[in-house]
C-alpha cells in the first residue's frame, strides 16, 4: 500500500548566533494509511522538530535548513512554497498538540473557528459548514454539540478542548493526522478516551497517523508500529510488538526498563532511570550519540556512521552492539 507520509534522510539544522544547529540526522519514517506510527524518545529528542519539519512550522521559519525528502501523498513537500505548504496544512494534514489552546483562539466561539477553518479549504455555505462542525463533534462523541458549537474555548474542560481539537482537525478529511503528546496533560480516563477517538478516526476515516510520545505505555496501546528516537537520530523500529517485545537498541531496551511498575498494593513506581541526559544538539561526537549513556559500548560505536541491522518484519536497528533477542 502506498504510504501517506514518506520522509527519506531527513537532516534538519535550525539557526542559531553562533551558526547553524544540526536537529535532526537521516531521519527515515513512513506511515500508511488506516494506521498509528508512533514516535517515542525522552524529551529533547527531536519528535516535535520532525512533526514541524513536515508541517513546515520550524522555528527560524524559512532560515531553518532541511534536506533530505518528505513526501505527503507522494508529493515532495521540501521545495514548494509557503503559499502552497498553507493549502496543504489543514487539508492534507493537520496537527493537534498536549495544550488545545495552541490551536483554539480565546475570543472566538468553536462553531466560529470549525466553520472558519472547513470554510477556508472548501467552498461551501455558512449553513453547511455549520451542519459539517456540529457533526464532526458528536463524531468525537460531544453529546450537547449544538451547545458546544456555541461556547468559548474557556467553558470547556480540558478533556472536551481536546475534543474540539480533534474535531477541528479531522474537519478537513486529512490524510495525515499529527499528534504532539496528545494526551500527556490528561487524567488517565479522560486520556484513554482521547486514545480511543484516534484509533477510531484512524480506522474509520483510513487517516494515518503519526502518534509522538514519551510514554512508551502509550504508544504500546496504540500504535501499530514504532520509531524510537534519540539525539535526533531515529535510533530503532518496527512493529510495536516486535520493538516492545525483542527491543535490540540499548536505548530501546533502557526506555523499556524505565517505565513504571504497578506494585502489589496497585501504586506505580519508576524503579530504574537511564543515567545521564540526552546530549546537547550543539555537542559534536562521532558514531552513536548514545555512548555515554551506554552499558554496552565498544571501541566501534564511537569511531564511525552507523550501519543499519535489520531483524525482519520491518525490524530496524541502528548499533553497533544490540541487545540479544
Ligand atoms: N526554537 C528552537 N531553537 C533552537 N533549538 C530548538 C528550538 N526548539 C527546540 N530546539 C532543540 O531541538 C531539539 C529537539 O527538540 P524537540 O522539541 O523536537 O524535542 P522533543 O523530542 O519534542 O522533546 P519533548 O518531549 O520535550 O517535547 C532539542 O535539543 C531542543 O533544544
Ligand atoms: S552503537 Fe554502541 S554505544 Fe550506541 S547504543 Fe549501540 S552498543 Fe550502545
Ligand atoms: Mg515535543
Amino acid at each position: 500500500m502506498e504510504n501517506i507520509l514518506e520522509i527519506e534522510n531527513l537532516s534538519l539544522a535550525l539557526p542559531s548566533k553562533k551558526g547553524p544547529v544540526p536537529i535532526l540526522h537521516n531521519v527515515n519514517l513512513t506511515v500508511e494509511p488506516g494506521k498509528i506510527m508512533g514516535l517515542v524518545g525522552e524529551s529533547g529528542s527531536g519528535k516535535s522538530m520532525t512533526a514541524f519539519a513536515v508541517t513546515r512550522l520550524l522555528p527560524g521559519g524559512n532560515r531553518a535548513q532541511l534536506e533530505g525528502s518528505i513526501h505527503l501523498c507522494g508529493r515532495q513537500l521540501l521545495g514548494i512554497s509557503e503559499k502552497n505548504m498553507e493549502a496543504i496544512r489543514g487539508r492534507d494534514v493537520s496537527m493537534i498538540f498536549q495544550e488545545p489552546m495552541t490551536c483554539l483562539n480565546p475570543v472566538y466561539t468553536i462553531g466560529t473557528q470549525m466553520t472558519d477553518v472547513i470554510r477556508t479549504h472548501e467552498k461551501i455555505t455558512k449553513k453547511e459548514a455549520h451542519t459539517r462542525a456540529v457533526q464532526l463533534l458528536r463524531d468525537v462523541h460531544i453529546r450537547n454539540a449544538e451547545d458546544v458549537f456555541d461556547c468559548y474555548p474557556y467553558e470547556l474542560s480540558g478533556g472536551m478542548r481536546q475534543r474540539v481539537m480533534i474535531a477541528m482537525a479531522l474537519s478537513c478529511k486529512p490524510k495525515l493526522l499529527i499528534a504532539d503528546e496528545p494526551t500527556t496533560a490528561l487524567d488517565v480516563t479522560v486520556q484513554a478516551q482521547i486514545l480511543y477517538l484516534i484509533k477510531e478516526a484512524c480506522r474509520e476515516r483510513g487517516t494515518a497517523v503519526l502518534f509522538i510520545s514519551h510514554d512508551l505505555g502509550v504508544i504500546s496501546e496504540i500504535c501499530d508500529r514504532v520509531s524510537v528516537m534519540y539525539s535526533g537520530y531515529i535510533v530503532e523500529t518496527g512493529e510495536t510488538k516486535d520493538v516492545l517485545s525483542s527491543p535490540r537498541h540499548p536505548y530501546t531496551k533502557a526506555l523499556i526498563g524505565a517505565l513504571p511498575k504497578v506494585m502489589e498494593d496497585g501504586s506505580r513506581q519508576k524503579l530504574f532511570a537511564i543515567p545521564g541526559m540526552v546530549p546537547d544538539p550543539r555537542e559534536k561526537m562521532t558514531g552513536c550519540r548514545f555512548a555515554p549513556r551506554c552499558h554496552r559500548c565498544i571501541a566501534a560505536c564511537t569511531e564511525g556512521k552507523l550501519k543499519a541491522l535489520d531483524f525482519g518484519n520491518g525490524h530496524k536497528v541502528y548499533c553497533c552492539h544490540p541487545e540479544e533477542g
